[in-house]
């Protein structure tokens, strides 16, 4: 398997790739690889013949209070774990390279990314839009998997790739998980051993309100306090429990009776 750095030589590779008939796939990452990554990669080469994951701590996702410096970065591990799930190339360009000297230009994204983390972290969903829009254009037509874990990150890139009519199939992956019940994720190895047991109560608040949802409740404000009450005795800070529309990812008010499908999401901070 290769690892390039130059983003010509990405978009060559994905050119030659293509002219010899095969498919391509791409799993757009930030390094920090885990088996949720793992999966990703493995359904994109069931999908594509020639599959790319690209690994780049994207700057302009970051708030200026958030982890970019101390995200970990791994990338000889990475690239072994990328090697195994059937990938043929891995992208791991600097950040200069992604972003050329005088760069100015964003993608502006909208009422997708205005609720849940686009509260919370302003400007995250717009650098998130700008790096996938720029990986697209330099792969070309490919499917490209994103997990369902960051599920409003996925709305966002699915409403781009329309929106810019862009030659790419967007595929969501569902969420891996421990098995209490906790979604994989890099930042999870941030977490001490009292905050992973906190960690916990996601899944229980997640779990009580399906339960609920299935015994036949559907006023949102009921469905997101009983998923609410086990974060908040664990939890240092909740940035928020909410129950939205599932494609706009508008959240409903506590009186809206919620319809079959709906997406319930919370986003917590625990230790640092
Ligand atoms: O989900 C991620 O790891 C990142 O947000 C992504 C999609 C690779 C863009 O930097």
């Amino acid at each position: 398997m290769d690892r390039v750095h130059d983003p010509a030589e990405l978009r060559r590779a994905c050119d030659a790739a293509r002219a010899g008939g095969a498919r391509v796939g791409l799993v757009p990452t930030m390094g920090a690889l885990h088996e949720g990554h793992a999966t990703l990669v493995r359904a994109a080469a069931e999908r594509a013949d020639f599959v790319v994951v690209t690994v780049f701590v994207n700057p302009t996702q970051f708030g200026p209070n958030e982890d970019f410096a101390r995200y970990p970065r791994t990338l000889e591990a990475d690239q072994s774990l990328a090697r195994a799930a059937g990938a043929a190339l891995v992208f791991s360009p600097d950040a200069a390279a992604m972003y050329p000297p005088g760069d100015e230009t964003r993608v502006r994204v909208g009422e997708t990314a205005a609720a849940l983390c686009g509260v919370h972290r302003p400007g995250h969903f717009e650098g998130v839009a700008t790096i996938v829009a720029k990986l697209f254009a330099l792969v070309g037509p490919c499917v490209a998997l994103f997990g369902r874990k960051d599920y409003q990150q996925l709305k966002v890139i699915e409403r781009m790739t329309t929106d810019l009519l862009l030659p790419v199939e967007v595929v969501g992956v569902a969420t891996v998980r421990e098995a209490d019940g906790l979604a994989l994720s890099s930042r999870n190895r941030y977490l001490s051993p009292a905050a992973r047991e906190g960690a916990r109560a996601i899944p229980t608040g997640l779990a009580r309100a399906a339960a609920l949802f299935q015994s036949g409740e559907r006023r949102a404000g009921a469905l997101r306090s009983a998923c609410r009450a086990p974060i908040a005795e664990a939890a240092d800070s909740i940035d928020y429990v909410e129950i939205a529309d599932p494609e706009r990812v508008v959240p409903f008010d506590d009186e809206t009776l919620v319809p079959e499908r709906a997406l319930l999401a919370v986003a917590v901070r625990l230790g640092g």
